[in-house]
């Protein structure tokens, strides 16, 4: 058993958690991951023609009528994510009605927004949730620190889907964070899919490892079967950064992400947000989501993270939880024996 401030927090058997994913469902993937002993969060999936908030809450009571286990939920605050307020106050709402939800949706993980996390609301209105915000850089840390959110997610460049102007690694930002705030509970997030990773995020010092694309290519996950074949022969070299629709976006190379061109500066993103015609808009969105929808994994997107080099094959959750937490564990003894 790994213990660490996050899986005593929670209450988790593994200090393993599944990266959230929209605009896409992880609902099975959550169920899943809570299931097996770590801790399933659900994504914010705004898929086309569904209103997000009715569908969220859908979604949270789908996870409490199958598992008892504790989970968590994420909200986009992105410019473009013009739902986000509304779905921060109603989530606390829920958690007040209802006491099930109140006492199994434990985690909150705002993201995409900068330094516009609503760490205020929740503290008033929903104290005993746990508000953690994904930094991508040591900037965003200090501003999660001083508004006073529980924990961080610090998620690096290697990581896949939405990535930030700087670029910082895993490898790096991991170490700030645990250096400049060790006293604060710390999610390494971006590059980890296999025991070696896991091991060294704990040793780095944190207290949980989130993974993304790990957890597309399972049985579990609802992503489509085409995307999640594409999973294991990829390699780290086929990922590319392209400009997404909150900023810089890792895909996977194809027809889409080639057509997406560089990544433009966040100026440019801004001027080119303020000029949307909704039209396009939705047309883009579509077409992003046509490899999730259909299948189409030419002219569709696929977020992936440069793990997709680490991965050789779709596996049961349970499995991916207990054999990557037992291997690091050995190896980490390993590493401590070697001490003289
Ligand atoms: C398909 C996909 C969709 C994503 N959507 C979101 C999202 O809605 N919100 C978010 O905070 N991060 C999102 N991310 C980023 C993940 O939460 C996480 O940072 C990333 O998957 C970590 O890298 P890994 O995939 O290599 O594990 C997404 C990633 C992927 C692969």
């Amino acid at each position: 058993m790994i213990k660490t401030r996050i899986t005593e927090m929670f209450g988790l058997k593994y200090p393993i958690i599944s990266a959230p994913m929209g605009p896409f469902y992880t609902t099975k993937l959550t169920i899943a991951v809570s299931e097996a002993g770590g801790l399933g969060v659900l994504s914010h999936a705004t898929l086309l023609g569904k209103d997000s908030i009715k569908d969220m809450k859908a979604q949270i009571e789908y996870v409490i009528e199958n598992t008892d286990k504790p989970f968590g939920v994420n909200v986009r605050t992105a410019r473009v994510q013009t739902d986000h307020k509304i779905l921060v106050r109603k989530i606390a709402e829920w958690r007040k009605k209802n006491p099930k939800i109140r006492e199994q949706l434990v985690y909150g993980l705002t993201s995409a927004g900068g330094s516009k996390f609503p760490s205020k609301i929740w503290k008033s209105h929903a104290p005993d949730l746990k508000h953690f915000h994904v930094a991508p850089a040591l900037w965003l840390v200090d501003k999660v620190v001083a508004a006073g959110c529980d924990g961080i997610t610090a998620t690096g460049t290697e990581g896949g889907g939405h990535q930030s102007y700087e670029g910082i690694s895993t490898l790096v930002l991991v170490q700030q964070v645990a250096q400049k705030y060790p006293e604060k509970p710390l999610v390494a997030c971006g590059g980890f899919a296999s025991p070696e990773g896991i091991a060294a995020g704990l040793a780095m010092g944190a207290d949980a490892v989130a993974m993304g694309t790990r957890f597309i290519a399972s049985n579990q996950s609802e992503f489509h079967p085409n995307y999640k074949a594409l999973i294991p022969p990829a390699t780290a070299r086929d990922t590319i950064l392209t400009t997404g629709g909150f900023g810089p976006i890792r895909l996977l190379k194809n027809k889409y992400a080639l057509e997406h061109g560089k990544v433009i500066s966040k100026q440019e993103k801004i001027s080119q947000e303020q000029s949307y015609d909704m039209n396009g808009f939705i047309e883009d969105l579509k077409r992003y989501m046509i490899v999730y929808t259909e299948g189409d994994v030419e002219n569709g997107a696929i977020p992936v993270g440069q793990t997709v080099g680490l991965i050789d094959s779709i596996r049961d959750v349970d499995d991916i939880l207990s054999e990557f937490t037992k291997k690091a564990e050995e190896k980490l003894k390993n590493l401590c024996s070697n001490i003289q």
